[in-house]
């Protein structure tokens, strides 16, 4: 078995003791990953948040291995291109909503945050605005941790100790009352209309919580920024490919965002792929902007993975995946509030498709002063029992395959219930 000596694990504790003693997967089926040492896990989080179709898929390794023998590469550069990349921005022209129809295809959430600031600021640029460069976003988001996707990524604990942050970013909170969009019209305001170009967020956000915005925000959120020109990025990367039971989340409020980042899920996590769509008319300002548009990266709409994720679309088509996820989600988030009826530490639950957030209430459990710390004991308990999960502070996320079924969806529960009893009753 390998160990994890020359590795460095991204987003992990860099202790010796957690180091030396790595959780290495070799195989996945369906919704279930084996270890080095045989051991089968259920994964409650799709590896995360992407393996929306699943573990293993014949289909769409077979598709991957045909377009890897076709066009093992060709870049997008200079006007070139493959045929699967420009069939992908033609299929995402007609799955996403309505008004997005260009679409830049890159290569992972973060550099996809990347390149909608950077055109957010260009397109204001072409039409003699300058000056509109800030980009607002949520305390509590995420999205992604290269520099620009870190600063709109509202949590000073990604930023600490990487130098200075960079200029042109603010903040606001997260939807929690009725009258959340208002904040967004104050944050303009103070930072002065004529110097803001967008406004980057989740759907629904999970560092928050799963928080699931209040009816009417994102109509609202619609409204402010068209009456202070400031565009609307919508960050689909964890909502998007079906995953609250809708294929993009802002089709839950029916809202046309101007430019859409969306990854993970676009490939089902089988191959790193993310885009960025736009609407024609911030495709128009780009274009006006200058003879050439310098931005964009080697890998990125590479010809492979656009031909998985064409083959990723067609399944998600063929098998009514997107419905099945809206269906097994009901299912999934009523289980959840039966759990929280029968067991006191759990609280609230929230949720929509197969994204489910709820709250571990430290002060009901037998073991009190674990405040803060119940989610990761749940996260290392249910890694001894066989279940991988994902938590934010006491709030764990359930955000499983799409097709998984409901016996899978009891069996996941089964496992939360006796772990819950275990640790914290
Ligand atoms: C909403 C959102 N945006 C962006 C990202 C960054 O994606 P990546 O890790 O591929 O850079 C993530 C990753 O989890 C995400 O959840």
């Amino acid at each position: 078995v390998a160990d994890s000596t020359h590795l460095l694990h991204p987003m992990s504790e860099l202790s010796e003791d957690r180091v030396a003693d790595p959780t290495i997967f070799v195989r996945g089926h369906g919704v279930y990953v084996w270890d080095a040492t045989g051991k089968r896990y259920i994964d409650a989080v799709a590896g995360l948040f992407n393996v929306m179709l699943g573990y293993g898929r014949r289909d769409l390794s077979e598709a991957t291995a045909r377009a890897m023998e076709e066009l093992s590469f060709a870049k997008l550069f200079f006007n070139q291109g493959s045929a699967s990349a420009a069939l992908l921005a033609e299929r995402l022209a007609q799955i996403t909503p309505a008004g997005l129809d260009r679409f830049l295809l890159t290569v992972g959430g973060s550099d996809a945050a990347e390149s909608a600031i950077k055109m957010a600021r260009y397109y204001h640029a072409s039409r003699g605005r300058p000056e509109k460069v800030t980009i607002i976003g949520r305390r509590d988001s995420y999205h992604g941790l290269s520099y620009g996707a870190m600063s709109i990524t509202g949590n000073d604990a990604y930023a600490t100790g990487y130098g200075p942050k960079p200029p042109g970013f603010a903040h606001i909170g997260q939807p929690n009352g009725p009258d959340a969009a208002a904040e967004l019209e104050a944050c303009i305001l103070r930072e002065g209309a004529e110097t803001v170009a967008a406004f980057m967020a989740e759907p629904i956000s999970l560092p928050a919580g799963v928080l699931v915005p209040p009816d009417g925000y994102w109509a609202e959120v619609r409204r402010i920024c068209d009456r202070h020109d400031v565009l609307l990025i919508s960050d689909e990367v964890c909502t998007g490919f079906g995953r609250t039971g809708r294929m993009f989340g802002m089709e839950n409020w029916n809202v046309s965002p101007d430019l859409m980042t969306m990854s993970k899920g676009i490939t089902s996590g089988y191959l790193p792929m993310a885009a960025v769509g736009v609407s024609n008319e911030v495709y128009e300002g780009i274009a006006a902007a200058a003879p050439m548009f310098l931005h964009g990266f080697t890998a990125g709409g590479h010809p492979v993975c656009s031909a998985l994720a064409l083959a990723v679309i067609d399944v998600m088509e063929q098998e009514d995946v997107v419905a099945r996820a809206a269906e097994t989600g009901g299912y999934l988030i009523e289980q959840c509030r039966a759990l929280s009826a029968d067991l006191d530490v759990v609280g609230d639950v929230r949720g929509l498709g197969m994204l489910v957030g709820f709250d571990l209430l430290g002060e009901r459990s037998s073991k009190p002063g674990r405040a803060g710390m119940l989610g990761r004991l749940m996260f290392d308990d249910l890694l001894q029992r066989g279940m991988l999960i994902r938590y934010y502070g006491d709030t764990l996320v359930l955000s499983p395959p799409l097709v998984m079924t409901k016996s899978e969806v009891d069996e996941m529960l089964a496992m939360i219930e006796q772990s819950l009893r275990a640790e914290l009753l």
